[in-house]
């Protein structure tokens, strides 16, 4: 039993292979699971009494964002919109919405949510989207967030946990459309 719990720990370090790329285990699932319970409870402590809604970005969003759910001890509604800025492992700078929001947010306090936040061109570009809708009051939150990449001024309000600005993958995030299924975090090996 032992002999074979190395082995397994052995195969996992030594990472995993998409397309091109060799990824190494970088933050566990248990890890994840932890921040996301610490963010929902302090989310759920600053909207006492309010439904906030949940807009999250898709594709990458979806894991974080159903394992947060699952925290959120309040009422509150969920909506999702579309957004694209990467093309293999680089930000292309150019934020496209591919898809709008359905629901009327007109009047309601917004949380807008991310997997990742880089560069913050895709937050920024949502905030904007948002801003024009007249809504109550908008708050932003992100799983991961890499300071060293990130070029905006605005406030990141809720953030699981910083990194290093190196690509990663797993949980929610992709290469070439890739790894979102896995349920730890790689990251891209040099
Ligand atoms: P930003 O606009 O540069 O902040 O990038 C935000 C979006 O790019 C995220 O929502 C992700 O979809 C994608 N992205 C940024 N960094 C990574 C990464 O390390 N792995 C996978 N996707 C990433
Ligand atoms: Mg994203």
């Amino acid at each position: 039993m032992l002999i074979a719990t190395v082995l397994f720990k052995l195969y996992y370090m030594q990472g995993i292979q998409i397309i091109d790329k060799t990824f190494i285990p970088y933050i566990t699932n248990e890890e994840l699971e932890q921040a996301i319970k610490r963010l929902a409870t302090i989310v759920h402590n600053d909207y006492k009494g309010e439904i906030p809604v949940f807009i999250g970005v898709l594709n990458g969003v979806i894991i974080f964002m159903s394992d947060f759910l699952k925290q959120y001890k309040g009422d509150c509604e969920i909506s999702f919109l579309q957004m694209k800025s990467y093309e293999g492992t680089q930000t292309t700078g150019n934020v496209k919405t591919l898809m709008d929001i359905s629901m009327d947010i007109t009047g309601r306090h917004i949380v807008l949510m991310e997997d990742i936040v880089d560069t913050g061109n895709t937050l920024y570009a949502l905030h904007q989207l948002i801003s024009r809708k007249k809504v109550k009051s908008i708050r932003t939150a992100t799983l991961l967030y890499k300071p060293d990449a990130y070029k905006k001024d605005l406030n990141i309000d809720y953030i699981g946990m910083h990194i290093p600005d190196k690509f990663v993958v797993g949980f929610g995030l992709d290469y070439e459309g890739l790894g979102r299924n896995l349920p730890d975090i790689y990251q891209l090996k040099d």
